[in-house]
Formats: C-alpha cells, sequence, structure tokens
C-alpha cells in the first residue's frame, strides 16, 4: 500500500537527536534556539518562537494579542478542528466563515460582513499547502484594528508572491510528523513584531524573564532541544521536500483524468502538503484506491461547526453551503517527498481507472 504520508528520518536526524542527547540539554535549549532563528530566515520573518504543538503556537498567537473572555475570531470552519479549538482556549467565540469554491481558504469577501466590536483578530487557514489570500485579508484587518492570525500549520514555504506565509501577523506552524518539515511533536509562531514576540515568549515560560519570578501566569509549551534536534535536520531539506511535492503535482495536474484537481491562485506558491482532488462517489472512490494499493485521506470528514463539541456550543444549525459541499467531494491521494516516480505513476493509474469506473465528476456541480 502506498501511505497517505511517510515522515522521513535519516542519519542526520538520528546523529543531531544523539548529540542532543548526549549534551545533557534535553528540555528548551540552544537547539530551539538555533531552531527559531534559522526558521525566522526560512518564513522572512524577524521573530519566531517555538512551541510544543501547531495547537500551542496557535493557542498562544491568540494569546499573545491579549484574546480571551467575550472576544470573537474569524476563522473558517473547513479546517482541522485545532484552528477552532485553540480560540475556544482563550475564551473567546469562534466566528465561522464560509471558504472560497475554488482553492479551499477563507472566502475573503465574507469577512467583513462577519466583523462586530467584539472581533479582535482574522485566523484564515492556509490549508492543504495554498496560502490564504493574505494580503486581502491583512488589508482588511489593518481597516477595522484587527490582529491576523495566519494558521499556517499546513503551509511551510507557501507564498503569495515572494512573501512567504508566516510574515502576515502572526504565523503558526505545525511540525507533526506528516507536516512538510517534521520535529515529532512541535510548532512556531513567527512575526515581525518583535514586542509581541516577547510577549509571547513571556507566556510560553510560565511568564518568566528572571529565573522563578513570574510576571504573568503563563504556560508551558515549550519544545524540548531533541525536537528541535530533528528540526535541525529537517529544515535545510524543506526547500527539496517542497519541490518534490511540486513537481509530483505537476505530474497528477498533468495526467489525471475525470477528477477535480486541486485549483492554484495566479502568482501563489503552493507546498502541497495535501493534494486533494474532488471526486464523483467518494467513499467508493476511497475504497477502490486501496483495493488499487494506493492509501488516501479524507480532510475533513465532518466540518468544525458539526463536531460535537461545536454543535453542543450551538454551532450545528449554522450552514455553510460550500464548507459542505466539498466536506462530501474530497479526497487528498499520496504526495509526499519520499514517493519514488513508479508510485507516483501507480497513483496516477489507480485515480483513472477508479475515475473512469466511477464516472467523472460534473465540473459544473463542484465548480473547479
Ligand atoms: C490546519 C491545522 N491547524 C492546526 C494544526 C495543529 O497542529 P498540531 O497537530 O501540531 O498541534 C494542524 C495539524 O495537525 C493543522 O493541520
Amino acid at each position: 500500500m502506498i501511505p497517505i504520508a511517510r515522515p522521513q528520518m535519516g542519519e542526520e536526524e538520528k546523529e543531531r537527536v544523539w548529540e542532543a542527547m548526549s549534551s545533557g540539554s534535553l528540555a528548551q535549549g540552544p537547539r530551539v534556539k538555533q531552531l527559531e532563528e534559522e526558521f525566522a530566515a526560512f518564513v522572512g520573518a524577524d521573530h519566531a518562537v517555538a512551541t510544543s504543538s501547531g495547537t500551542t503556537a496557535l493557542h498562544l498567537a491568540l494569546l499573545g494579542h491579549g484574546i480571551g473572555e467575550g472576544d470573537e475570531v474569524i476563522t473558517v470552519p473547513f479546517t482541522f478542528i485545532a484552528s477552532a479549538n485553540s480560540i475556544v482556549y482563550t475564551g473567546a467565540r469562534p466566528v465561522f466563515v464560509d471558504i472560497d469554491e475554488r482553492d479551499f481558504t477563507m472566502d475573503v469577501s465574507q469577512v467583513e460582513a462577519a466583523i462586530t466590536p467584539r472581533t479582535k483578530a482574522i485566523m484564515p487557514v492556509s490549508l492543504y499547502g495554498q496560502p490564504a489570500d493574505m494580503p486581502a485579508i491583512d488589508d482588511i484587518a489593518g481597516r477595522h484594528g484587527l490582529a491576523v492570525i495566519e494558521d499556517a500549520a499546513q503551509a511551510h514555504g507557501a507564498a503569495v508572491g515572494d512573501r512567504r506565509s508566516g510574515t502576515w501577523g502572526a504565523g503558526a506552524f505545525s511540525f507533526y510528523p506528516t507536516k512538510n518539515m517534521t520535529t515529532g511533536e512541535g510548532g512556531m509562531i513567527t512575526t515581525l513584531d518583535g514586542a509581541y514576540a516577547e510577549r509571547v515568549r513571556l507566556l510560553r515560560e510560565h511568564g518568566m524573564k528572571v529565573r522563578y519570578h513570574h510576571d504573568i501566569v503563563g504556560y508551558n509549551f515549550r519544545m524540548t532541544d531533541i525536537a528541535a534536534a530533528i528540526g535541525l535536520a529537517q529544515l535545510p531539506k524543506l526547500p527539496g521536500y517542497n519541490e518534490r511535492r511540486r513537481a509530483i503535482a505537476a505530474r497528477y495536474d498533468g495526467e489525471l483524468k475525470g477528477v477535480i484537481t486541486p485549483y492554484v491562485r495566479p502568482g501563489v506558491t503552493h507546498v502541497y502538503h495535501q493534494y486533494t482532488i474532488r471526486v464523483h462517489e467518494r467513499d467508493a472512490f476511497v475504497e477502490k484506491l486501496k483495493d488499487r494499493g494506493v492509501g488516501s485521506a479524507i480532510y475533513y470528514p465532518i466540518p468544525v461547526h458539526r463536531q460535537k463539541p461545536f454543535v453542543a456550543m450551538g454551532y450545528g444549525d449554522q450552514s455553510f453551503p460550500v464548507t459542505d459541499r466539498l466536506t462530501e467531494l474530497v479526497v487528498s491521494i499520496p504526495v509526499h517527498p519520499s514517493l519514488s516516480d513508479d508510485e507516483v505513476s501507480t497513483v496516477i493509474g489507480a485515480v483513472n481507472e477508479t475515475a473512469a469506473e466511477l464516472g467523472p465528476l460534473e465540473v459544473g456541480a463542484a465548480a473547479g
């Protein structure tokens, strides 16, 4: 079976982890600092703050703006639940707007109508490796005095023009094993704002600048030096990984038939954390791919507003027609950089045979 993800761990990772373990610096230490500096440089941000996960990066990014009880944050329901959960953790309320039919990211035309006097921030999600329309969102936020927190968990190296994800407001990245680069578990906040980065650091360290002197109630959201050691081995390989993902995607774009392939906005660099197609008879499609030896996954089978805790919070009656429709159509196929050319050909053959059997998706029905 060709798996949907296959994290790559080589000799460099082993050596660096062993070196970290042998040094005695196991918790947050010099390797975390080095990874922060190198990741900030990669993204083009002035500051980076490493965290224990992408979820804690989002949570801290919100706390760094003082967001809490009584506040609202605008985000999308077509995402991994961590985007919305991080808002709930702070006591603020997620306000959902639908996604764009073509590219799966926040429908910018709906944002202004969702702004109320309680709105404090906009959290677009750069889903599947395609950046949300960050310049447009940044512009709206600027006009209304709102913070921008990009959920860039899937967007390491993605860009609009030559400006990378993580350079508008605050970016929150994840280094979960399936991501474009990994530290095992881990995350990173990036920003151009030095004062904000300092607040976030303080919150990450139990509000402590001087040892055991606590200025505010903070958290332990630190990354370990062992995780950072993996990240230091992975980061130099990230550009090559992304190029390989993009090359595989280009083959899929050219060779898949009877399915709707991803739409990439002009001028955008998509780094294909996922290659997500829309298909006819999705559940049967997944089964037939499996029979042909190709793993796939649904990201995500239930939109956030229909997940149990959000139904309990009263979101269940809300309607996001594009999200609800696309949730039924999407399937992600393997696009990870360790795929061989032969495996890519196998995936193409399996998708095309399955689409021929089940019939093509009507483009009009799904607007590609
Ligand atoms: C869009 C999105 N947001 C947030 C997260 C949370 O990241 P983590 O799993 O590292 O906590 C993820 C990753 O799983 C994600 O895909």
